[in-house]
């Protein structure tokens, strides 16, 4: 388990990490957003050791970034956001050169250097050199990389930058099956629908803060101010929609269509159920009554229009 302890980091006068708190479990692929200068790549980097935090601390499975360094190393598969891959080797070259550097030893390196490119879909190119391979590849391939060691905890800084959609489609199937392999997943973007989908977890950073912290759906519940439902009634909608008007946690009622109706809520899960049993008991014919799903895109601009610049 990650257990992030109140980190933060100045530079200088400048606070860009802000006592940054959360905890995740094996499995949890977390998707870290905010906006450009939010805070992402300096809180990624105190995770991957590489920059010591002006206070607080983390821990992965007992090994303490502080205090133990080297353990968390071990355990880590950090992906930076600008990497360089180089020139003149080939594919299989370049993760047995990253596979001994990790102590994984001789005899076992050939199946692991196997192991990741079948992961990673790049079996096919064993024998490429590097420089040949496609953004995507390169990006996959700096992922295999990555995972060499086993890590239990990847921290992968905007990895679908520059990719195409197809690209990045790959990307995230890749990320679902490390999180579903049991490894903590750490994916930043500042395009909140590129981690939309297959992260169980979301945290909001703006400058420096951490504004918001759990599993998409509370998330998205926390910051809405009122549900969306939508009703189908075969006939009297009109006259549904006057009813629902007078329903004190009924804050607006629009038509959709002749028999659809978009309703903004702000009553309970009981209250919501209630709404529904009146419209049956009045006698209006209802074939339809749901949530519709919440936005998190919503949500993201609602928490942080224009804090940074
Ligand atoms: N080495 C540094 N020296 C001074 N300021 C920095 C340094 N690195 C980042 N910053 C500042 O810290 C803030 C957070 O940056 P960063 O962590 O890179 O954000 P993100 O990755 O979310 O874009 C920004 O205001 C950035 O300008
Ligand atoms: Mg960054």
């Amino acid at each position: 388990m990650l257990e992030v302890k109140g980190l933060s980091k100045d530079y200088g006068g400048l606070r860009a990490v802000d006592d940054v708190k959360f905890a995740l479990q094996p499995g949890d692929v977390f998707g870290f957003i905010g906006s450009n200068g939010a805070g992402k790549t300096t809180t990624i980097r105190m995770l991957a050791t590489l920059l010591e935090p002006t206070e607080g601390t983390a821990s992965l499975n007992g090994c303490d970034i502080l205090d133990d360094p080297m353990g968390v190393r071990r355990q880590i598969g950090y992906m930076p956001d600008f990497f360089g891959l180089y020139d003149d080797v080939k594919v299989w070259e370049y993760l047995d050169f990253f596979a001994t550097i990790y102590s994984v030893p001789g005899r076992q390196r050939p199946k692991v250097i196997d192991d990741v490119l079948e992961l990673t879909n790049l079996t096919g190119k064993k024998e490429a050199f590097v420089q040949t391979l496609s953004r995507g590849m390169q990006q996959r391939l700096c992922l295999a990389r990555c995972l060499v060691h086993d890590p239990t905890l990847l921290l992968l800084d905007e990895p679908a930058s520059g990719l195409d959609p197809r690209a990045r489609a790959e990307l995230k199937e890749l990320i679902a099956e490390l999180g579903r392999m049991g490894k903590i997943v750490i994916v930043s973007s500042h395009i909140l629908p590129e981690l939309a989908g297959f992260c169980n977890t979301v945290g909001i950073i703006e400058r420096g803060e951490l504004l918001a912290f759990g599993p998409v759906d509370q998330i998205v519940r926390q910051v809405q101010v009122a549900r969306i439902l939508e009703a189908r009634i075969l006939d009297r909608a009109g006259e549904a929609a006057s009813m629902l008007c007078g329903v004190p946690s009924v804050a607006s009622v629009a038509p959709i269509d002749e028999q659809k109706l978009r309703i903004e809520f702000h009553g309970s899960l009981d209250e919501q159920a209630d709404l529904l049993s009146r419209l049956i008991a009045t006698g209006f014919r209802v074939v339809d009554f749901r949530e519709l799903e919440a936005n998190l895109e919503d949500v993201f601009l609602k928490l942080t229009t224009g804090a940074v610049n």
